[in-house]
């Protein structure tokens, strides 16, 4: 018998559809952290998707998918397993391997990939090209000027006025960006810089504002735009402490207006899409917007070229749509599909090792995942964990679990959350209590 074709949700009176038929995707998501698992369990969902390879995934991951030791930046051995397991489609969750080329490759290849070029990618990996761009077509961002020159960009910070943003001109891994205060605090920033190697500086006017993150479905100037999330960049409660990759994150935000989302998704994200496109680098993937609110409207703090972390869980969660579906019109250009969101509220806690984001130890054994799963509403997202050969799950990262919940409003999500992180045991994590204080207190 042949395959089958039909609309998912539809089927003929009188015909016997076997669904399995649908199922010939095989997928391979690249990276291991909480972003991933959200793909994955996303993926899991899909009407087309038989098989899920994560490379190389982590213990909560390996529920839903083959785990394959191979590291997200290793191009060479990612593109020989796409070959050997025949994938149609490989999705990719972190931004080196992007930056590196990995869609390049794939794509010469003759492989379906969901990601930018790296030449996309620069939207991310250099700070400069990203506010040039933005200068160029108009779109509204912090005023700035780029140094090659270390003591000429101490010479402009000098004259003040202060808070100055500093921000390292090529990936940094979140810790490229520094705000400082005064003069003696930007002298010392510009020399901590500097030792990430001989790249630019960027020094930016201080916004002040709410920020959120909206991230699009981008395949040339088309543009699909998903619902917004907050994260919360800061180590400790109350917005306080070092900056991390983020402690914890709600969707929707009410404190931003939907006239508000509506103009950053046209005058920001849109003409991103179109200047990309006019620069001979077409956007195609995530297209993330840091955005941030400010008294003078909407502005760009940061673009990045993937899907963010910890957005992207309590994002995905609220999708409706198959996810498969959107991945693939992206990859081909096709018509991306209008994404259909839920109403739900989603809140979720980053619970992470001590000492995070500086150094801490691993190891550490996880217990009360079962029990934090007891009410349905909750999902627990593993970032950095693994399972040992004692089958017990243990820490493995920096962040560690993201435990989620959706709820009828955000005050249900983040009681049911919390609850949950509350059943989870281990000797070594902390989490942050206060998620969504803006729009809760
Ligand atoms: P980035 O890595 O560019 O997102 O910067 C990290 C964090 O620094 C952002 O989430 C903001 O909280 C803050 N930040 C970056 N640029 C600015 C700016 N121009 N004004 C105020 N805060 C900023
Ligand atoms: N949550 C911020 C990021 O993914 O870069």
């Amino acid at each position: 018998m042949g395959v089958i074709h039909l609309v998912p949700g539809f089927q003929p009176a009188g015909a016997t559809i076997e669904l399995e038929k649908l199922r010939e995707g095989k997928v391979l998501v690249v990276g291991g952290g909480g972003r991933e698992h959200a793909i994955v369990d996303a993926l899991s969902k899909s009407l087309y998707v038989s098989k899920i390879y994560c490379a190389p995934g982590n213990a909560g991951i390996a529920a839903k998918a083959e785990c394959v030791p191979i590291g997200d930046h290793d191009i060479p051995a990612l593109l020989a397993f796409a070959r050997e397991q025949h994938v149609d489609l490989t999705v990719v969750g972190p931004e080196v391997p992007l930056a590196a080329g990995l869609a390049d490759a794939f794509t010469a290849a003759g492989l379906r990939v969901f990601g930018p070029t790296q030449a996309a990618a620069r939207i991310e990996s250099s700070k400069d090209f990203a506010k040039g761009l933005m200068k160029k077509y108009g779109i509204p961002t912090a005023s700035y000027v780029t140094f090659s020159d270390y003591g000429a960009a101490l010479e402009h910070v000098r004259k003040g006025p202060f808070p100055v943003v500093l921000k390292y001109d090529a990936l940094a891994a979140g810790k490229g960006v520094v705000i400082a205060e005064d003069f003696a605090q930007a002298e010392q920033a510009l020399q901590d810089l500097h030792r990430f190697g001989d790249g630019k500086v960027v020094v930016e006017e201080f916004l002040t504002g709410p920020e959120f993150s909206l991230m699009c479905f981008v395949s040339g100037t088309e543009v699909r735009p998903m619902v917004i999330a907050q994260d919360h960049k800061r180590a400790y409660e109350g917005d306080r402490g070092p900056n991390t990759g983020g402690m914890g994150a709600y969707s929707p935000v009410p404190i931003i207006s939907d006239e508000d989302i509506r103009y950053a998704e046209k005058e920001i994200m849109e003409k991103m899409a179109a200047a990309m496109v006019q620069e001979g680098c077409p956007f195609q993937g995530v297209l993330y917007g840091g955005l941030m609110k400010t008294p003078d409207g909407v502005k760009v703090i940061e673009f990045n070229c993937r899907f963010g972390d910890p957005e992207t869980e309590v994002v995905l969660p609220r999708l409706k749509s198959d996810i498969y579906e959107i991945f693939r019109a992206v990859a081909d250009g096709t018509p991306i599909p209008e994404p259909e969101w839920s109403d739900e509220a989603v809140m979720g806690f980053v619970m992470a090792s001590k000492g995070y984001p500086g150094s801490y130890s691993k190891g550490f054994e996880i217990n009360g995942l079962e029990e934090a799963l007891s009410d349905p509403d909750v999902k627990v997202y593993h970032m950095g964990t693994v399972r040992g050969e004692d089958g017990v799950v243990k820490t493995a990262g920096g962040r560690v679990l993201m435990v989620l919940s959706g709820g009828k409003d955000l005050l249900q999500a983040r009681d049911k959350a919390l609850s949950a992180v509350r059943k989870i045991q281990c000797d070594n994590l902390f989490y942050r209590n206060d998620i969504g204080w803006r729009v809760l207190s």
